[in-house]
């Protein structure tokens, strides 16, 4: 079954052709990033502009790279939330167009799931149960997937997600947007232990996180620094931050791991390129058992091929949408 799908959430416009669920036969995309980076971040009216540019372009251009012609498309795939609600509807529109045109189904997908399918590209052999960290810059849980459409939130952000962390902390250190990625680079060589940032735990709910006290404390520290005309050592305030990060999120995920008993655990997500984290999960698995699942970085960010990977098992269980199909800036993954 070719799948011809569409992900346009937050800035990047992407396409891609998924065979049977596993085999990426074509992955365009076309990011905004340079664009927003003057703003510092993602500005949601130029993010939709711009999808709305360059979604049929991409669309044609998947095909041709797949080897494939209009006719050889068996269903049309899009994400539909969450994400920003005017970029969304540019390829929630165009996928609505594109399978009434080709009289194919259309299948809607949880942008969270499509990040969590990433895993199912890299690694054949990956079938659930298992537990996933699912990071991004606007995502950050913890999540049983029981099935390929059964899955359910063991914990989450309370507040901001872990890349958005990153985003800020690097927008102010004027090192670039988006910036976990300058981050990660920035950090390499830098003493994790220099400076101290404060750790959150939610009464009540231990697999919960908070990250914006984390964000507060280092954008204070700078801005502190600044005042002061104090020489900060950048790549340890990295490094530091980095690990602090790392520390919400790791021993959470393998207590979720530990409580569920799959002895599987994966991660998702932009965030999930970064090396600290990547690091201390490789650690915390080989102390515990569990078999880790790290995406290779090209399919950490968003693609449109975890979409067409997801959206296969969503159609192999019924989940198809009519023309009706909205989008959700919000949207539970356990109601997919
Ligand atoms: O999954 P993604 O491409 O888009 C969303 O769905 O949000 O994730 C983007 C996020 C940004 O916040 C970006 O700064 C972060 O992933 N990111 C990283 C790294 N690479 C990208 N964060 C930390 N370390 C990295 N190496």
């Amino acid at each position: 079954m070719n799948i011809l799908a569409f992900e346009s959430s937050c800035d990047e416009t992407a396409a891609a052709v998924v065979r049977d669920g596993r085999t990426v036969l074509s992955d365009v995309i076309a990011s905004q990033a340079d664009m927003h980076a003057i703003y510092g971040g993602v500005v949601p009216e130029i993010a939709s502009r711009k999808h709305i540019e360059a979604i049929a372009g991409l669309a044609g251009e998947a095909l041709r790279r797949a080897g494939l012609e209009k006719k050889d498309v068996d269903a049309v795939a899009v994400t539909y939330g969450p994400g920003l609600i005017g970029a969304l509807l540019v390829g929630v529109n165009f996928a609505k167009a594109a399978a009434f045109a080709l009289d194919v189904p259309l299948i809607p997908v949880h942008h969270v799931r499509g990040h969590i399918s990433a895993n199912y590209i890299a690694h054949p052999d990956l079938e659930p149960p298992f537990v996933c960290l699912c990071v991004s810059g606007g995502t950050t849980l913890i999540v049983d997937v029981r099935g390929y459409t059964d899955m359910e939130i063991l914990g989450a952000t309370r507040d901001d997600a872990a890349g958005e962390c990153f985003d800020k902390v690097a927008r102010v250190l004027g090192i670039g947007y988006p910036g976990g990625a300058p981050m990660d680079r920035l950090s390499q060589g830098g003493d994790d232990k220099k400076y101290v940032f404060p750790q959150v735990h939610v009464h009540d709910a231990p697999l919960d996180m908070s990250f914006s006290g984390l964000k507060t404390a280092a954008i204070n520290l700078i801005h502190n620094a600044g005042q002061k005309g104090e020489a900060l050592d950048l790549p340890s305030l990295a490094a530091s931050f980095a690990g602090a990060v790392s520390d919400m999120l790791v021993p959470r995920v393998m207590e979720a791991s530990r409580r569920c008993g799959h002895g599987k655990v994966a991660v998702a997500g932009g965030v999930a390129a970064n090396s600290r984290i990547r690091r201390d999960l490789e650690r915390a698995c080989a102390q515990s058992g569990d078999a880790l699942y790290l995406p290779p970085l090209s399919l950490c960010g968003d693609n449109g091929s975890m979409i067409g990977c997801q959206a296969y098992y969503e159609y192999l269980a019924g989940h198809t949408a009519d023309m009706s199909l909205n989008a959700y800036a919000n949207r539970d993954i356990g109601r997919g």
